[in-house]
């Protein structure tokens, strides 16, 4: 028998100077959806996060917070760690820049990069913006409303001189260049490929990747009085977590490249030209996506500590639910793009799509059986074109939703998914089966069975995004716990007849506002 094929996704260290909000959610999420997709067709997964521990900004917040940095961040990285544990995230590592395990990957890629000449000193003079760890050139400058001076993204910016190690990315244009011709999904979405692509196109810059005025970083291999930049520094997680500098770990031989790194819009720069050529320096492959998602607001305001309207994902998961929050956050928007976050919308996706499409669907035909069928998997009897139709519907769902997933297309397969819940909607009030109660049994039994048919292709796909409601659905079709991989989604294991089912139990709740009306 073959391997199983691997696939390696990663999300970005989140910076431990502050709680999770909605954004790290949204990150991880759409890698938790993509790892348990991957899992269920068969694939080996890895899937990394973790936080990002080092810097001026972490050590900032430390300062403002009276504790030493290290106490700091062993607080502010366990809420992170909770989150992922409170929201059931998937994932198979959590890694932060803090172990030794990292500390020795760095500096060995800082030894690999030194021994390839591609790093000098030299002394940085130029704009720095600790809110974004970033170097900006004069000309990206822009002027505030008071005269005074921002980074392009409006955070501060300050003027900094000091000794710096410089990596030669000015030398590595050309094949970025080359790399993004070669590999045209290397960036997706689209747009944000041709941002890029002039970004390089317009000229690098030797990379400053080096710092003396601050100690809260990793140690300069044999020049202790630099802090290696916290890019730098952060980037390298991806390969630590597969055992480098060891690249004949079975990890690392099994899981790079990279499938996919998920990042937002603002960090695109870092991921998709720096760490390639930092790698392709290294003589090191690059990893093979980055995908880009967009940002989410919150009724319309950018969301932000200042404006006070930070969304905090515990409470979001309290007041709707975690499936909830997880189809509407991958549903809502096409994922790419940026969304708003509204309580309407909100309620909109819980009361339509889930309570009145899904809900109802499966309500209705599980109390149907449960009531008529003697709470078995009814028997069916021939097929006639409508039941042949919507079953070739729900079994042609796979494919398209694989070719969804395998460009971050998260909204084009529920879409999928959807319709055919739209179908079946239909089918069942074309077929009524409460009719065919009297007149025509055994055809009742036959449009009831395919609604089951269907509603087990839909459960079974619908795992990765609502992982509870769905196994609570499988489990009302008395589908075992080892037959729910989409290995499964064939006709050779359809339901069998006569199979006992429990008693129906709705599966999504609708939304109803509180009555005093204090969470409208
Ligand atoms: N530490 C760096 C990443 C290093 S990866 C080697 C970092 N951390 S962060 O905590 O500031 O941001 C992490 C992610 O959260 C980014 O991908 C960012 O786009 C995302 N989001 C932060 N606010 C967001 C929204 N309002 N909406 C959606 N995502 C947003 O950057």
């Amino acid at each position: 028998m073959n391997p199983a094929p691997t696939y390696y996704l990663t999300t970005p260290i989140y910076y431990v100077n502050d709680v999770p909000h909605i954004g790290h959610m949204y990150t991880t999420l759409a890698c938790d959806v993509l790892a348990r997709f991957k899992r269920l067709d068969g694939f080996q997964v890895k899937f990394l996060t973790g936080t990002d521990e080092h810097g001026q900004k972490v050590q900032k917040a430390a300062l403002a917070a009276g504790l030493a940095p290290h106490e700091f961040t062993d607080r502010v990285s366990a809420n992170f760690r909770g989150l992922t544990q409170a929201m059931g995230f998937s994932n198979d590592d959590f890694i932060r820049t803090t172990e030794a395990r990292h500390i020795h990957s760095c500096r060995a890629l800082w030894q690999r990069l030194v021994e390839r000449n591609e790093i000098y000193l030299g002394t940085y003079a130029g704009w720095y913006a600790v809110r974004d760890e970033a170097f900006y050139a004069e000309s990206e400058l822009v002027k505030a409303a008071d005269g005074s001076r921002l980074a392009p993204t409006g955070a501060a910016v300050e003027w900094v001189e000091e000794p710096s190690y410089f990596f030669r990315l000015s030398a590595w244009g050309d094949r970025l260049l080359a790399y993004y011709a070669d590999n045209p999904d290397f960036i997706l979405p689209e747009s944000r490929r041709n941002e890029v692509i002039s970004f390089v196109r317009s000229g690098l810059q030797d990379l400053s990747i080096s710092r003396t005025t601050f100690d809260w970083g990793i140690p300069v291999p044999d020049d202790e009085r630099h802090v290696m930049y916290v890019w730098l520094d952060a980037l390298t997680n991806y390969i630590t977590a597969l055992g480098f500098p060891d690249v004949e770990s079975e990890d690392f031989k099994r899981f790079w490249p990279a499938d996919l790194h998920m990042v937002g819009k603002d960090i695109l720069r870092f991921h998709a030209v720096y760490w390639p050529a930092f790698l392709m320096a290294a003589g090191i492959a690059p990893p093979k996506r980055v995908f880009a998602h967009g940002w989410w607001t919150n009724e319309g305001q950018k969301i932000s500590k200042s404006v006070g309207n930070v969304i905090d994902p515990h409470a979001l998961v309290d007041r709707y639910g975690l499936d909830a929050v997880r189809y509407f956050m991958l549903r809502e928007v096409p994922f790419g793009s940026d969304g708003d976050f509204s309580h309407r919308a909100m309620i909109g996706r819980i009361n339509g799509d889930l309570a009145n499409d899904f809900g109802n669907l499966a309500q209705r035909v599980l109390s149907m059986i449960a009531k008529n069928c003697g709470g078995a998997v009814p028997q069916p009897g021939p097929r006639t074109a409508e039941d042949q139709a919507l079953l070739s519907a729900a079994a042609e769902l796979l494919p398209q939703l694989r070719a969804a997933i395998d460009r971050q297309a998260f909204h084009v397969a529920l879409t999928a998914l959807w319709r055919v819940i739209a179908d079946a909607n239909v089918y069942v009030d074309r077929q009524a089966p409460w009719a065919l109660r009297k007149s025509d049994p055994p055809r009742m039994r036959t449009v009831l069975y395919c609604l089951a048919e269907v509603i087990r292709h839909l459960s079974i796909l619908a795992q990765p995004f609502m992982p509870a409601s769905a196994a609570r659905l499988l489990a009302q079709l008395s589908v075992a716990e080892d037959r729910r991989t989409f290995a499964f989604l064939v006709p050779e294991h359809a339901l069998q007849p006569d199979t006992a089912l429990p008693a129906p139990v709705g599966i999504f709740p609708r939304y109803v506002e509180p009555a005093d009306g204090a969470d409208a």
